[in-house]
């Protein structure tokens, strides 16, 4: 077993040799590619691209925050990767438990602020700074994704903000792939009215993490946390549901999604790829869903992501 203290980088490097500046420009954007889906894989905290702007002949590299025990699962994760993205490169880890590492580490972490000037959400480490939002989420990611960091974890949020601006009042919220707890803490904060809140999650790791933030933050009585999958569920009317998770499980979750919401009820799924987002549009509107452009939503995109706001009719 690794040292809880203990974390890791995996470097993932272009091969050198000589390359021409366009297809270093599109290697460069493949390899953010790269590094915008192993920032949601299970295992990883964090991806930190390097780019020289000054430098345009510089090769790109990425620097991925795992733990020791997920070095060797991405090793093999990112030479497929580069595979696929017609890439080649090299990857080599570095286990670290100084405090150099632990700064750099926490540097990481920055407040956020979403809707307008309505919720933010700060590391546990971070002060509150005067003028801040009154409403808050703290957070410690721990071992599980959810720093709100990610573009797939603030498109959720930004909508969640716009729903509460819009008036939206749910009864009860659904947050599937819950991870930190990062949207159920952020739905509670913006709804009063959720009387029902459930947290989702397949990985264990995810639900400790997320009771624990719940309980800091005093929300342990308005969030129930489940670890298990959609499929085991129980039947429900879920008024708002969130969830942020790669379409091979939002694909075939739409059908079963639908039965765990009430009628006029709005969905926000996010963990899209650009080019992903058809093919997930297309088995949400096979199971009934529509597009909901209430509140400015719709097909949202930052930066590769993208995220789908829906409702039954
Ligand atoms: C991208 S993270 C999202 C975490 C958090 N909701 C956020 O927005 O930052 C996706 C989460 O979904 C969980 N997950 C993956 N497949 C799942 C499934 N079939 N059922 C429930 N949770 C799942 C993962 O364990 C992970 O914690």
């Amino acid at each position: 077993m690794s040292d809880s203290s203990q974390w890791a980088i995996v470097w993932v490097d272009l091969a050198q040799g000589p390359i021409e500046l366009d297809a270093l420009r599109e290697a460069t954007a493949a390899l953010d590619e790269v590094g915008a889906i192993l920032a949601m894989r299970e295992e990883v905290s964090g991806v930190q691209s390097f780019t020289s702007a000054e430098s345009p002949t510089q090769r790109p590299r990425l620097c991925v925050y795992t733990r020791p025990d997920g070095i060797e699962t991405l090793h093999a994760v990112v030479s497929g990767l580069l595979d696929s993205f017609g890439l080649t490169g090299s990857t080599h880890a570095e286990v670290r438990d100084d405090e150099e590492w632990k700064d750099a580490w926490k540097a990481f972490y920055k407040p956020l602020t979403f809707g307008e000037h309505q919720l933010l959400l700060r590391p546990s480490w971070i002060e509150r700074q005067p003028g801040d939002p009154e409403l808050e989420v703290v957070i410690d990611p721990g071992r599980a994704f959810g720093t709100g960091l990610h573009q797939t974890t603030q498109l959720c949020l930004h909508r969640l903000c716009a729903l509460a601006r819009h008036g939206l009042s749910p009864a009860s919220v659904f947050d599937l792939g819950c991870g930190s707890g990062v949207l159920s803490m952020a739905a509670a904060r913006l709804f009063d009215s959720a009387a029902r809140m459930l947290a989702v999650d397949i990985d264990p790791e995810a639900t400790d993490t997320t009771v624990e933030n719940i309980e800091d933050a005093g929300l342990t009585d308005r969030i129930q946390v489940t670890t298990g999958v959609l499929e085991a569920l129980p039947t429900e009317n879920f008024d708002l549901v969130v969830a942020n998770i790669r379409p091979v499980v939002l694909i075939p979750a739409a059908p079963l999604l639908r039965e765990r919401l009430a009628p006029g009820a709005t969905l926000t799924v996010s963990g899209i790829l650009g080019e992903e987002l058809d093919s997930v549009w297309q088995a949400y509107e096979a199971a009934g869903f529509e597009l909901d452009t209430r509140a400015g939503g719709g097909r949202r995109h930052l930066d590769t992501w993208s995220a789908l706001d829906l409702v039954l009719p």
